[in-house]
């Protein structure tokens, strides 16, 4: 299954993709991903594949620099993340480093990868390789209560 498969000229995954991982979501969602990103909570999967996850269960997102965390059962994570305030300011991140794929971690207002040190935004953009390229983004959309990925 190619769950990695990215368009790089927007630096979006694409649709087909983040559902290959939707539907191989792992039932326990574990908090050991990110020292300070939390599991996300009430997270519903649709029957076009996309995830809706319902914001009032998750009081992480509402400070500027909260994060969520979702574990997939193909292994890669998946983090939404307020970048700014409003439905517009959530970003959904994958978390797998572009230099060789380990999850990185949050690390204050940084994801740092553990394996060489790289080191991006909360919103993905690299601050230090040897990455070279932002993590890659999920499509996704909000309301007052809902965002859906996907
Ligand atoms: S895999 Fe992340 S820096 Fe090498």
């Amino acid at each position: 299954m190619d769950n990695h498969v990215a368009d790089s000229g927007t630096g979006q995954i694409g649709r087909r993709a983040l559902l290959c991982g939707a539907i191989a979501l792992a039932v326990g969602l574990s908090t050991d991903i990110a020292s300070a990103a939390v599991a996300a909570q009430g997270i519903k999967q649709r029957k076009d594949g996309k995830l809706d996850i319902d914001l009032s269960k998750n009081p992480a997102l509402k400070k500027v620099g909260g994060a969520i965390t979702i574990d997939l059962s193909d292994g890669s994570s998946v983090a939404v993340v307020r970048t700014a305030a409003g439905v517009k300011g959530l970003t959904v991140l994958n978390l797998s480093c572009t230099h060789n794929g380990v999850t990185v971690m949050q690390n204050g207002n940084q994801w740092l990868c553990p394996a060489h040190g790289s080191q991006f935004t909360l919103a993905g953009k690299v601050l230090q390789g040897p990455a070279r390229t932002a993590l890659l983004k999920y499509p996704s959309s909000a309301t007052l209560k809902t965002l859906t990925i996907g």
